[in-house]
């Protein structure tokens, strides 16, 4: 990765990481810190940890400007941008993001992950230029016809409330961007996956994992008794749902040429959109193989029911992020997962 193409210091100011203590967010913050950049994180710890901070400074050697603060609230949002003039861009990963749990609370989802984004939107259409990159999903495609999946694609009706806050939020994005100074990228993640190699920060599944591989790497380090396989009968090679799961520093290190390609001012429409995934499919039962393989460990796993509103298969088409970006992932689906596994055994000690 060539970060040698950022502006000069004196032109680079202040980058904003909200949710910047989260999984993808504290990745995508030792990136920037890689690059040059000077980072300000906002997040209100309510799926983090304060302790991310510190695992943070281990691997950049400073600790980054950490700021306390719920987006929800547009006074303490207002009072930030008061206080830090010099914001060059923003990195949004602040939001909610369980897809069961919206189902079931969708109000705190529409709060939560809308709310949010019209207040900062609110405070950077007032200043005279801002890059913003906003974190969607490749949720917003729903089940797609076509493999792998162009950012072309129809954007369906999300099956989910989260799916449908990322769908809404591209749209406000866009909406916003075309009557303001406001210059954005939307990524659209696949399935991030893994943790830093120096395994000072990694993904921190709040309770029972929602998703696969930390279930996985609970179950290996045997917190849980098993996996259950959600649904052995889907149209594909062995049954199982098909994702593209991405390194989570492949994932991180996309925001940053993201931005960098915004702050010289090398996008060509106001709003751009990309794919971030790796291009590959991987079956559940692949994934489990490749646990397997990189943990000389046999996972313990059973096959159940498939799970309300799980799609069949989904991987990415790069070749926008290949050719546009400059950038592609680097990582296997097995370095992803030694990675994720790595990881576990050193938060249970
Ligand atoms: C992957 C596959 C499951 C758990 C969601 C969001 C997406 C993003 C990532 C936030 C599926 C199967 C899972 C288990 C299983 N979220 N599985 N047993 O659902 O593809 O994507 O999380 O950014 O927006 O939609 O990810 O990891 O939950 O599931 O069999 O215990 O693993 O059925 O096929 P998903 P996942």
């Amino acid at each position: 990765m060539n970060y040698t193409e950022v502006p000069p210091l004196g032109d680079r100011g202040l980058i904003l990481v909200t949710g910047g203590l989260g999984f993808i967010g504290s990745h995508t913050v030792v990136e920037l810190h890689n690059a040059g950049f000077e980072v300000v994180i906002i997040d209100n710890l309510s799926n983090s940890s304060i302790d991310v901070l510190k695992g943070i400074e281990k691997i950049i050697g400073v600790q980054p400007a950490f700021v306390q603060l719920d987006l929800r609230d547009k006074k303490s949002v207002q009072d930030f941008f008061k206080t830090h003039t010099d914001i060059q861009g923003v990195i949004h990963f602040a939001a909610s993001k369980a897809v069961g749990e919206s189902v079931e609370n969708p109000l705190l989802y529409y709060e939560n992950n809308i709310n949010t984004l019209v207040y900062l939107l609110q405070e950077l259409q007032l200043k005279e230029k801002a890059n913003f990159i906003f974190s969607s999903s490749c949720t917003v495609y729903g089940q797609a016809e076509v493999m792998p999946i162009t950012e072309d694609a129809p954007v369906q009706q999300p099956i989910s409330p989260y799916g449908n806050t990322k769908k809404i939020g591209e749209e406000i994005v866009k909406d916003v961007a075309k009557i303001s100074s406001i210059n954005a990228i939307l990524l659209r993640y696949f399935n991030p996956i893994g943790a830093h190699p120096s395994a000072e920060i990694g993904e921190l599944p709040l309770g029972v994992p929602q998703n696969l591989v930390p279930f996985i790497t609970q179950t290996g380090v045997g917190l849980r008794k098993e996996l259950s396989v959600f649904g052995n009968d889907y149209p594909t090679p062995d049954g199982t749902a098909v994702r593209d799961y991405i390194h989570v520093v492949d994932l991180a290190k996309a925001h940053v040429v993201a931005l960098q390609r915004l702050i010289s001012g090398k996008n060509t429409e106001k709003v751009e959109v990309f794919n971030v995934g790796t291009g590959k499919g991987s079956s559940v039962l692949e994934v489990i193989t490749a646990f397997e393989t990189v943990s000389d460990e046999k996972l313990p796993y059973k096959i159940v029911e498939r799970r309300e509103g799980d799609i069949t298969i989904a991987y990415a088409n790069t070749d926008k992020a290949n050719s546009v970006l400059g950038w592609s992932a680097q990582s296997t689906l097995e370095e992803a997962l030694a990675s994720a596994w790595k990881w576990e055994r050193k938060i249970r000690g």
